[in-house]
């Protein structure tokens, strides 16, 4: 029997957000090897309750160890806000690192400043993101915005298409010229950034993704981890849904300039 492969992290989110953390994972440790795993039966994770999420979550942490992972990343905001804890208690050896909303890059740059701090409805309930929001209270008008929906709809691709715009717009025109900067609190939002500053004009952006990428560095040298290989690492696709278009969809958000 061929040994089981082992030397590769496992990353997953509810679809294709995660991708946008996988990009500077590959390009912190671009010699590692990942598997990204897009949980598309279960989205969108920013509308179910913690429970539900935790669950799954867990669930899936057990299926990419049981895979062989030998860290795993939650490239989500809202199952790290659900399910971080309890996966790391669970398997004490392995680094286990998620992302949370950026707000305190973004406090420390806009100091005393309006920061708009768009996430799913979920994460921004959650006693984690009121503890971390009230640590930086002092320093940032923190301005909380839930976007139903949102994620579910740039799922489905097809990002210049003017429904996306209606409900960019539905949900930022009160903020037009209102604040200083936003956090993107939720890991599928970059890759609306520029759609959400046509609407909010050339303001600083912040998101997760560098800060989760470091951490994975950090923690995997800490642990003995990083792989010995000098070759370029892969990167393999899969979801729970099993759909080719989806897998296309991660390959294409992957690549994307
Ligand atoms: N990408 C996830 C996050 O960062 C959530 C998307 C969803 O609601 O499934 O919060």
């Amino acid at each position: 029997m061929e040994p089981k492969h082992t030397d590769f992290i496992g990353v997953f989110d509810s679809g294709v957000g995660g991708i946008s953390i996988l990009r500077e994972l590959t390009a912190e440790l671009p010699n590692e090897d990942f598997l990204f795993y897009g949980d598309s039966a279960n989205a969108p994770y920013g509308e179910k309750d913690e429970e539900e999420v935790r669950q799954i979550a867990e669930d899936l942490a057990q299926r990419l160890i049981d895979r062989g992972s030998k860290a795993i990343v939650i490239a989500c905001n809202t199952a790290t806000s659900a399910a971080a804890e309890s996966i790391r208690s669970r398997y004490p050896g392995v680094p286990v690192v998620g992302v949370e909303p950026a707000v305190k890059p973004a406090a420390m740059e806009l100091d005393h400043k309006k920061i708009l701090v768009m996430a799913t409805p979920m994460t921004l309930k959650r006693d984690k993101y009121k503890a971390l929001a009230g640590r930086f209270s002092e320093n940032a008008q923190l301005v909380p915005l839930a976007c139903p929906g949102l994620a579910a709809r740039i799922e489905q691709g097809s990002l210049e298409e003017s429904d996306l715009k209606e409900m960019l717009e539905d949900l930022l025109l009160p903020y037009a010229g209102q604040v200083d900067g936003v956090v993107l609190g939720c890991t599928h939002y970059p890759f609306i950034q520029n759609e959400i500053r046509e609407i909010l004009g050339e303001i600083p952006f912040f998101d997760g993704a560098r800060g989760t990428a470091r951490e994975l560095k950090r923690r995997l040298e800490a642990a003995h981890l990083l792989t010995e290989r000098t070759e370029r690492g892969k990167v393999v696709f899969d979801s729970s849904r099993k759909s080719l278009k989806e897998l296309l969809l991660y390959e294409a958000f992957y690549e994307m300039n």
